[in-house]
């Protein structure tokens, strides 16, 4: 069955169940605690905590409708740090799709793990070969309602296909540094039906436990079901095919990518090509840090080998690949699916454009570079990085011997530690007299400064309200920086907003200052915070405790704007006396920029 087929059936069959079809949600999440989405169940975590009901609260990652159900299904794009030094073997990927069904207090096991048998079994034809079931430990009891359904199908462990795993197979979650997790019931299946070899393509999980940044774990309110399976493993096992780069998902990928090149290159320019394009159309941009991060890494890498193979080095024999035609390709394969990676084409093809102009100018002086240099450490792994743009896999992968003891622990760190350095260095230069503040977002060298930023912070949180109130709830944060002169606010959106609803805004933020709300704060603990629909910075890591300032109306009790934040800000908006956007323009894919300033009339 070809790989667009298997996604509608999957959201057929658990449609035809009671479940509400919920699109993917961004690989950029809303969640602070994590980098990207790494799982469908990220989006719906507030479900499981029930900090939210799916019947009647907004879904947190899409345009502000209830899902409507107990139980979703969808069809997640994911994407995975951990398994990227995997690639290239028969199963590991950077981004994936994730084929899931969720329940929130709605079904349990039983259900769970029969809609699982059936799917795979009667609606696609597969066998399974065997499955795990969790053997328990001195915290979390033994599954046995699990090992019962499936006995119930006729597994088990007499039959050497229900085997008990621990802590490491049969248990998931959190992701990131708490939420749900529980239990799991694995599900394998042999990759060619004559093979040896079993393949994990189904992870059901039952969320019973929430576990605390401690790691002790609490019993949820909303016991559920969250289950994954990865799309390219599943194509290959309908589609009997040895391994995931053999399915149809990749195929047309492939073809573009000479055969005499190592077959492990092959899969990684594959691999990171389709993982960039995503990237690059959830507005993620190549950087130093975060996401732009790990996007950065992707993109250099294929650039390398893309540079090499056009030269005939490394055995390549000089037929070279272009990543440009690789990545329209991924475009028109995947664009029926997922219609964002046209709307955005341009943008993700001069992104990559940009980001291969800029590295192509150290790329070469940087190869000689890791030629020349002896054994290859950390340190000067590090100086390859900084100074030639040399991305640790890179680095790895052409050092060969001259690297094999370079790990990624030890250039992460002193990754970190630079940057750590960089960051005081920077902070010295600016407050040459010294910095009265320093938020990171806010900076001031004294008194007149800092009541000038404030100003500007408080206007910075009325126009991210006018902002949605205008152009609708779906806009977010990507950043902010305040100087005492002007406020510099970033926020994903897709399209040029008109001047018409620019003007809009900025008459929003005028009323809301001719009205002089009041500006407060209240303390509370971030989960409690989140629930009061207070708006926060996805890329922020907050506080257990943290201030939620609301701008409102003391008259009628309207609220304007409601974030959580650090501060510092105005008591009352009439201090701002007026608001002013001076500019907008677009800053990457899906990101948009706007300057503005406050001031006399
Ligand atoms: N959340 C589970 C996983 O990612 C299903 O494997």
């Amino acid at each position: 069955m070809t790989a667009e087929k298997l996604r509608e059936e999957f959201l057929n069959y658990f449609k035809s169940k009671g479940h509400s079809v919920v699109p993917s949600s961004s690989l950029l999440p809303d969640d602070p605690s994590v980098l990207l989405t790494t799982a469908g169940m990220q989006q719906f975590k507030p479900y499981y905590t029930a900090k939210a009901d799916p019947l009647s609260s907004p879904h947190t990652s899409l345009s502000g409708k209830p899902i409507g159900s107990k139980n979703a299904v969808s069809v997640q794009k994911c994407f995975r740090t951990s398994d990227i030094d995997e690639v290239g073997d028969e199963t590991h990927l950077t981004f994936f799709e994730m084929l899931g069904n969720f329940s929130f207090g709605g079904y349990f096991k039983e259900e769970a793990i029969n809609f699982a048998y059936e799917f795979l079994t009667k609606k696609l034809g597969i066998t399974i070969d065997y499955v795990t079931v969790f053997k328990g430990d001195e915290s979390v009891p033994m599954d046995m309602e699990s090992e019962n359904e499936w006995n119930n199908l006729g597994f088990s462990k007499e039959n050497g296909n229900v085997k008990f795993s621990g802590r490491e197979d049969n248990f998931w979650g959190p992701t990131g540094s708490e939420g749900p997790c529980g239990p799991t019931t694995e599900i394998y299946i042999k990759s060619m039906p004559e093979s040896g070899q079993s393949t994990e393509i189904w992870n059901i999980v039952f969320n019973e436990y929430y576990s605390n940044k401690d790691k002790t774990l609490e019993r949820l309110k909303n016991p559920g079901v969250d289950t994954g399976m990865g799309l390219e493993r599943l194509a290959m096992v309908s589609q009997e095919v040895k391994n995931i780069f053999e399915t149809d998902l990749f195929g047309p990928i492939l073809s573009l990518i000479p055969k005499n090149m190592p077959e492990r290159i092959r899969r990684i320019v594959a691999d990171h090509a389709r993982g960039a394009v995503f990237l690059l159309a959830d507005g993620i941009l190549p950087s130093n840090k975060e996401a732009g991060y790990i996007l950065r890494r992707l993109l250099r890498r294929i650039i390398v080998h893309e540079d090499m193979s056009s030269d005939g080095a490394a055995g390549h024999s000089g037929y070279g690949f272009n990543i440009h035609l690789i990545m329209e390709k991924i475009i028109s394969e995947y664009g029926s699916s997922y219609p964002k990676l046209i709307s955005q084409k341009q943008i993700i093809l001069d992104e990559f454009e940009k980001e291969r102009e800029k590295f192509s100018k150290t790329l070469r002086k940087g190869l000689r570079e890791l030629n020349r240099i002896g054994e290859i450490n950390a340190k000067s792994a590090f100086y390859l990085y900084e100074s030639f743009g040399l991305p640790y896999e890179i680095i790895k992968e052409l050092g060969e011997d001259k690297a094999k003891g370079l790990g990624r622990e030890e250039f992460d760190s002193e990754f970190d530690k630079h940057r750590e350095q960089s960051r005081a260095g920077k902070e010295k230069k600016f407050g040459g007299h010294g910095l009265i503040l320093d938020t990171g977002e806010l900076k001031a060298s004294n008194e007149e400064e800092l009541k000038k930023v404030t100003r500007l912070h408080t206007a910075t949180h009325l126009l991210q309200a006018a902002l949605r109130k205008v152009l609708g709830d779906n806009i977010h944060q990507g950043g902010s920086d305040i100087t005492a002169e002007r406020l510099r606010f970033d926020f994903h959106f897709e399209r040029k907003p008109s001047s018409v609803e620019l003007s809009e805004v900025e008459d929003l933020v005028n009323r809301a200052i001719e009205h002089d709300l009041d500006m407060g704060y209240e303390e509370m603990p971030y989960g409690e915070a989140i629930k009061t629909g207070a708006l926060y910075f996805e890329k922020e890591k907050y506080p257990p405790n943290v201030r939620v300032y609301t701008a409102k109306d003391s008259n009628t009790g309207e609220v304007f704007s409601r974030e959580l934040c650090g501060g510092p800000h105005v008591s009352h908006t009439g201090e701002l006396k007026s608001f002013k956007i001076f500019k907008e323009e677009s800053v990457g894919a899906g990101l948009r920029r706007i300057r503005a300033t406050v001031g006399e009339k």
